[in-house]
Formats: C-alpha cells, structure tokens, sequence
C-alpha cells in the first residue's frame, strides 16, 4: 500500500508503560499522524529533541483508534533506553506515515500472518484491520507472550509458540507455521512476515517450498526514513532498494534469499 501524504510533528505521550518483560507501548494523539497509517508503515521517531540520540528511530505502527496512536517496543539500545523512561507529558517529534506497507486485498486466499519479536506490532495492527486465518507469534518463552487483552481486538485464530515451550507450541514459529501449511492447501495461502531476519528467511524457505505467495517487511537499521540517504538498502531481484521509501513491505519474489 503506498504512503499518503503525512505529518512532522512535536506529539504529547498520553502514556508510556512496560506490558511485559519485553514490551513497552507509548501512545499519543495525532490526526495528521493517523489519519492514512496502513499496517505495514512506520513512524520515523526524534526521541530527543536535543542531539542525543541524534537520528531518528524508526517504530511500526502498532494500533490506529481515531486520533490515538499506539507504539510497541523493545529496548534495545541507547534511543529506546532514553524513550523507555519518558513520562506522560513529555513529548518526541514524530513523522509519518512512511513507507509502502502491507496488502490489505488479497483476494480469495487465506491469510496467513507470521510474527516474531519487534515484528509483532504491524501485524497485530494488519490482523485487527482485515482478518486472517492466523497470526502466529513466535517467542522465545511465555514472559515475552503479549497480554490477552492486547490481542482482544485481532480477527484471526491466535497461535502463539514458544523456544522453551512455556506457552503454546514448542519451537520455532516456522514449524508450527509448516504444520498450518499442511492443513491447508498451499495455492490459497498468501503469507506476510514481520521478525528477525533469519525467522523470515525460514519462513520464505517453506512459502517457496510449497509455492505460496507472500510478503515480508524487511526491517534495515534508517537515517533519513524518507529515501534520501540509502542508508537503508535491500538486495532485491531488481536490484538494490530503500527500505524505508520502496519498502519495508516487499513481495517475497522480489527479495532476494
Ligand atoms: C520499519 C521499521 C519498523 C520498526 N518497528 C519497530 C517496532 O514497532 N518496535 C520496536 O521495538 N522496534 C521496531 N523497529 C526497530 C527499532 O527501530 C530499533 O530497535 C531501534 O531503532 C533501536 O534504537 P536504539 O537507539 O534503542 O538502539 P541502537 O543503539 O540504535 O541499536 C541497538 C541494537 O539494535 C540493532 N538494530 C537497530 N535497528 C535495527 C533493525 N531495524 N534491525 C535489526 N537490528 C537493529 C543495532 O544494530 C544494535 O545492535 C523497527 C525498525 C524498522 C526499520
Ligand atoms: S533511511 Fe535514508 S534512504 Fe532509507
């Protein structure tokens, strides 16, 4: 889905609290920042207004309620660790939205929707917009597991699986992904990803392996978030292309294995 035109601007946190052990989620309130967000897009955040950290990070959309926007995050690094301990009141400079995001029409096929870590978030946001068959979240155990209330509002069979197999499934996501697969038939499947790197790799593997269509939203480290310093770059079939401007949403074929 292509970006429409969007919004730079200083927002107010409404809140900023810690769900679980991984997640923070800060929401705010923006029209011009919500208005035309599609699952799929992000928000190119100025955590500090001073220098430090001084280029922006880059976070999903996570839910869009009117107005109201919702991020969900991991901390990772010096920008999260600074964003973590903002309190309502304080602000951040934010804008979007950007990038090309997830299909929302697939047709007839089923959808099948595969997440892992910090790419939980768009497809939360891309299930509770169009149904899916499944979402499937992939984690390393049941402290990292989302709250059932933030999963409430999502139109889709919820398959959670674990590595050390405290909650759901135990494993990797992709094998309780090719036992889905398995149930079905491959030709009216259409896959979209959202993880670490290696998870959607795999992922990719077994769409290829049993022809299925897809999308993955290839997630690189961002500078500018609007296409103009190719920091960003991603290996496609078509040669070399910006994650932040001709992405992040990628159709499987075009990304290179
Ligand atoms: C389009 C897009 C959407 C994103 N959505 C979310 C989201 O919804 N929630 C969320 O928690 N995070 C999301 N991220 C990742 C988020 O941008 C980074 O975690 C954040 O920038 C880290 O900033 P930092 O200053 O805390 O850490 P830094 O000090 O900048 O980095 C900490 C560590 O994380 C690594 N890192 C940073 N960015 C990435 C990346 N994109 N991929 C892999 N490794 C990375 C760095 O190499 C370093 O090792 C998204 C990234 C992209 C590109
Ligand atoms: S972040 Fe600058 S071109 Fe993508």
């Amino acid at each position: 889905m292509p970006a429409k035109k969007g919004s730079d601007e200083i927002v107010t946190l409404l809140s900023n609290e810690k769900i679980n052990e991984k997640y923070f989620k800060l929401v705010f309130s923006s029209p011009g920042l919500s208005r035309h967000a599609a699952p799929g897009q992000f928000l190119h955040m100025k955590i500090s207004l001073g220098t430090d950290p001084f280029l922006r990070r880059p976070f999903s959309y996570y839910r869009v309620a009117g107005p109201k926007i919702e991020v969900l995050y991991e901390v990772l690094g010096d920008g999260t660790r600074i964003l973590c301990r903002k309190k309502k009141g304080e602000t951040v400079k934010v804008m979007g939205p950007l990038g090309k995001g997830f299909a929302g029409n697939i047709g007839k096929k089923k959808r099948l929707l595969v997440a892992g870590g910090v790419g939980i978030p768009p497809l939360v946001f891309l299930a509770e917009k169009y149904s899916a068959e499944y979402l499937l979240i992939g984690t390393k155990s049941k402290a990292e597991v989302l709250p059932k209330k933030e999963l409430r509002k999502v139109k889709a069979g919820i398959l959670h699986s674990t590595e050390d197999g405290s909650w759901g499934s135990r494993g990797r996501v992709t094998a309780l992904l090719e036992k889905v697969i398995m149930e079905e038939d491959p030709r009216g499947l259409f896959i979209q990803t959202c993880g670490p790197k290696p998870m959607m790799r795999a992922v990719m593997a077994l769409a290829h392996k049993y022809g299925i269509e897809g999308e993955a939203s290839w997630e690189e480290s961002m500078a500018c978030g609007v296409g103009a310093c190719l920091s960003c770059m991603v290996k496609t079939r078509e040669g070399l292309m910006r994650a932040c401007a001709d992405g992040p949403v990628f159709k499987f074929e075009d990304l290179e294995p």
